[in-house]
């Protein structure tokens, strides 16, 4: 009996001994963890577009913002949001999503139409980053274009599926043959990068329906379950509309989202060119 005693008291004291020691081992692991690792300060300096609608009689100017990158996500919007929150809250800009899905934060950063959010900042402290609005449009307030013109022109090709005769009761099936001819387009998420980098857009955009809008054009055309397929061409068989893109491929290379408009239109072209 005694010696069963002396049994549970090693035993409880073995494990009391393990307890202690985890209990060791997970503070001076939390201990580990709570030292903050210092980044040295990496100052970049960021040349933004300024307008305010409210002064109109003053110039745009580049207004010059310094920012620590060590204390700033990776991405171009990461460094604006920082901006306006810390440095100076009358720095406008669109955004919404942050991950390349609502088009929202389209902007020319360092010379090219792309998309804040997936632009990663250039860690080269030496270099400054120039932002501007999306080119050849006109300002809201500082890097906010009116896209009036452009949703306009967008809504001209009646974006969306047309068919007098719908299947009744049922899906509206389509072959995967069929299905993967919108791939490439249906992808786009207007964000007007590619529409403001053609020259052929910046100079006839009244008439011009642009690469975004040709290639949802097509997107439409394109698609089996469409029966306006030919009416959709009748309205693209003008001087203007279609045929102002040169085949300048600007739209192609800029497309945050690696499609190719240009493709799209070169497709219109040889459709209305075999009636
Ligand atoms: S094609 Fe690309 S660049 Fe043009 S609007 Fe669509 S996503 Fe933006
Ligand atoms: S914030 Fe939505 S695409 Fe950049």
């Amino acid at each position: 009996m005694q010696s069963l005693v002396v049994a549970r008291s090693m035993l409880a004291r073995s494990s009391a001994l393990r307890y202690n020691a985890v209990r060791t081992f997970a503070s001076s692991s939390s201990r580990l963890q709570a030292v903050p690792t210092e980044k040295p300060v990496l100052q970049k300096e960021f040349k933004i577009y300024r307008w305010n609608p409210d002064e109109p009689a003053k110039k745009p100017t580049l207004q010059s913002y310094t920012i620590d990158l060590n204390q700033c996500g990776p991405m171009i919007l990461d460094a604006l949001i920082k901006i306006k929150n810390e440095i100076d809250p009358t720095l406008t800009f669109r955004r919404s999503c942050r991950e390349g899905i609502c088009g929202s934060c389209a902007m020319n950063i360092n010379g090219q139409n792309t998309l804040a959010c997936l632009c990663r900042i250039d860690r080269d402290s030496n270099k400054d980053s120039k932002i501007y609005p999306l080119p050849h449009m006109y300002v809201v307030k500082d890097l906010v274009p009116d896209l009036t013109l452009f949703y306009k022109q967008y809504k001209s090709i009646e974006p969306y599926l047309k068919n007098d005769n719908p299947p009744e009761g049922r899906e509206f099936l389509q072959s995967i043959e069929d299905r993967k001819k919108l791939d490439g387009m249906y992808e786009c998420i207007l964000c007007a990068c590619c529409s403001t980098s053609c020259p052929s857009y910046w100079w006839n955009q009244d008439e011009y329906l642009g690469p975004a809008t040709l290639m949802a054009a097509y997107r439409w055309m394109a698609d089996s379950r469409d029966s306006y397929k030919e009416q959709r061409k009748e309205k693209l068989q003008n001087e203007m509309s279609l045929y102002r893109c040169h085949t300048i491929f600007n739209c192609a290379r800029t497309c945050p989202k690696g499609l190719n408009p240009a493709q799209a239109i070169a497709k219109i072209k040889l459709e209305l060119a075999a009636e």
